[in-house]
């Protein structure tokens, strides 16, 4: 099996480099959207898929959110812990494979006031069956009627224009392969769903009201997906 190049300190210290300079600007306007559409407030509690350094888990933390982020790569948990201190706020940082979340969770339920997976973080390089696997684990993990705001490639993208004949493009499994060459030579497979299969995974899960929505990141809101969008945003319910 592919190991996971988040579990590659080379490859993590060059994204975060990346995600720092082009997505943290961007952060305050997404926590924006995101307490509104999640409805929480001070006291409530947030899972956090896919964490990274912290970005999202920081600001809900300074507004007295109860976070839990969870990511599979040390090297991301040990930036996020810094940070934490330097901003003196409390999150509960998980070393975790996604795949392995309810197995983490003890098969705990019903403890999340909300849950976001921000920026392809875990869902979309495993395959349909382990993605469906990580969104019933988070299901069950959410209060009733608790939302989850997951953000991630959108496949019509690909599937349009010569990116079809793309040798880096499979589209009979709608994966991208996006290759490393930093210290060593990485490659990650990425799974560009199309909205209509992103709404039956939703839906395979037992999430309820889903809705896909544009976005640019920074620009978090309400608006129509359009066909050459990068990314997707999807919102389901418990
Ligand atoms: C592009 S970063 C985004 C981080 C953060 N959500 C943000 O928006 O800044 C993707 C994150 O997902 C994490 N990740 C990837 N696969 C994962 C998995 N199977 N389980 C847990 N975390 C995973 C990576 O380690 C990385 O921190």
């Amino acid at each position: 099996m592919t190991r996971n190049p988040w579990e590659n300190e080379n490859f993590v210290a060059d994204s975060l480099e990346s995600i720092d300079r082009k997505f943290l600007p961007g952060t305050a306007q997404e926590i924006e959207f995101i307490i509104r559409e999640l409805g929480v407030s001070s006291g409530q509690s947030v899972l956090d898929l896919g964490c990274g350094a912290g970005r999202h888990s920081i600001e809900l933390a300074s507004l007295g959110i109860h976070v839990t982020g969870v990511d599979i790569s040390p090297r991301m948990l040990d930036e996020a812990r810094k940070r934490v201190k330097a901003r003196n706020v409390e999150v509960d940082f998980v070393l975790q494979d996604l795949l392995f979340l309810e197995e983490c969770f003890e098969g705990k339920t019903d403890i999340y006031d909300g849950a976001i997976s921000i920026c392809e973080s875990g869902l979309g390089g495993l395959g349909w069956e382990k993605d469906l696997k990580i969104l019933q684990a988070t299901k069950a993990l959410l209060r009733e009627n608790a939302r989850l705001i997951l953000t991630t490639f959108n496949g019509i993208r690909k599937y349009r224009g010569e990116r079809i004949f793309s040798k880096s493009f499979d589209f009979l499994n709608g994966t991208v392969q996006w290759n490393w060459h930093g210290k060593e030579k990485l490659s990650e497979i990425q799974k560009a769903y199309i909205p209509s299969e992103m709404k039956m995974l939703f839906e395979m899960a037992g999430f309820k009201k889903i809705e896909i929505l544009g976005f640019n990141p920074g620009s978090f809101g309400r608006r129509a997906l359009e066909p050459d969008d990068i990314e997707m945003m999807v919102i389901g319910t418990k």
